[in-house]
């Protein structure tokens, strides 16, 4: 519902085939030139019509310059906020620091200024986060994927074993790829690292596979934890969108990003109470093997 004339409220909906914001009650209510959205409207219709490929492809484009905008303007928005908080956040910590080695042992307010340095820490943290997920150039390496895979599961042994949780894994053999091995190595991770942090129940089974479908690599991460609610599931690449306390909500936006930059998809299945699983497509076409 969006109230947009006076006192009265209306039903927003988008034109399925425009794209348009318009009032479900009356679909030409809030277009300021009516014979211009009439016109543009039958364009489309025909042109769906007519073409319905093309149609379907130019409404993806028009839906990913969308999504890349606003990427942008939250990036851009993350980056003014860090330059602003940076500064500040130092010289609160710097003088805690000072603070606390000046205060004599017995005194109360140690632990009081324990506090403030390791909160300053955890903002510090947060701000190197949000400035890494600046977007830079990929740097290609032929790259054996399910090898890359078994590095990073590794890296996550001691996690894993902590949390008391199976691995299962299924590495097929495949093509060497071009890849940005650091960036893919971070963006898949983080898919693994939320997979661990929603098993919280008894039965706690991560299932990681590669394979070769046609011309793609896919590779397929499984948990078997909380899941992801039906309503929330369309935000979770957005940058800030998290549901963790100490988000900061941005590890499925690099994750999204670093796939569309290797020419991939990323898709996501949930049940709530049951598990998530995440699967990336990235093309293994002619050109990208080694
Ligand atoms: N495997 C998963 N199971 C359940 N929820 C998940 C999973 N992966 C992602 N999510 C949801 O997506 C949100 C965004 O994830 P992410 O971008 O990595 O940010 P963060 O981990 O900092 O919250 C998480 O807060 C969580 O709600
Ligand atoms: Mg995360």
């Amino acid at each position: 519902m969006d109230r947009l004339n006076g006192n009265k409220t209306y039903n927003l909906v988008t034109d399925p085939v425009c794209g348009m914001k318009v009032s479900s009650d009356s679909p030409f209510s809030f277009v300021h030139n009516q014979r211009e959205y009439r016109f543009c409207s039958d364009k489309c219709r025909s042109l769906f019509q007519q073409e319905p490929e093309l149609f379907l492809s130019m409404q993806n484009e028009r839906q990913m310059l969308f999504e890349q905008e606003r990427t942008r303007s939250l990036k851009k928005m993350a980056d003014q906020i860090t330059h602003e908080i940076r500064n500040p956040l130092t010289s609160i910590g710097g003088f805690a620091r000072r603070i606390l080695k000046n205060l004599p042992d017995d005194a109360p307010d140690r632990e009081y200024m324990k506090r403030v340095i390791e909160d300053v820490e955890r903002l510090e943290q947060m701000v190197n986060r949000i400035v890494r997920f600046e977007s830079e150039q990929l740097t290609l390496e032929k790259t054996d994927l399910s090898a890359l895979i078994q590095e990073i599961v590794d890296m996550f042994d001691v996690l894993l074993r902590g949390n008391r949780i199976t691995l299962k894994l299924s590495l097929e053999e495949l093509p060497e790829i071009f890849l940005d091995r650091a960036k893919m190595k971070s963006a898949l991770s983080n898919i693994i690292k939320n997979a661990i942090e929603a098993m919280e129940g008894a039965e706690r089974i991560l299932t990681i596979s590669t394979h070769l479908v046609s011309d793609e690599v896919l590779i397929s991460i499984s948990d078997t934890g909380k899941g992801i609610p039906t309503d929330k599931i369309k935000y979770i690449f957005d940058p800030f969108f998290t549901s963790k306390i100490y988000g900061p909500g941005l590890g499925l936006s690099f994750v999204k990003e670093v796939v569309q930059a290797h020419n991939g998809v990323i898709e996501v299945k949930s049940t709530p109470g049951r598990g998530t699983t995440f699967k990336v497509k990235i093309p293994a076409g002619k050109e990208a093997r080694g």
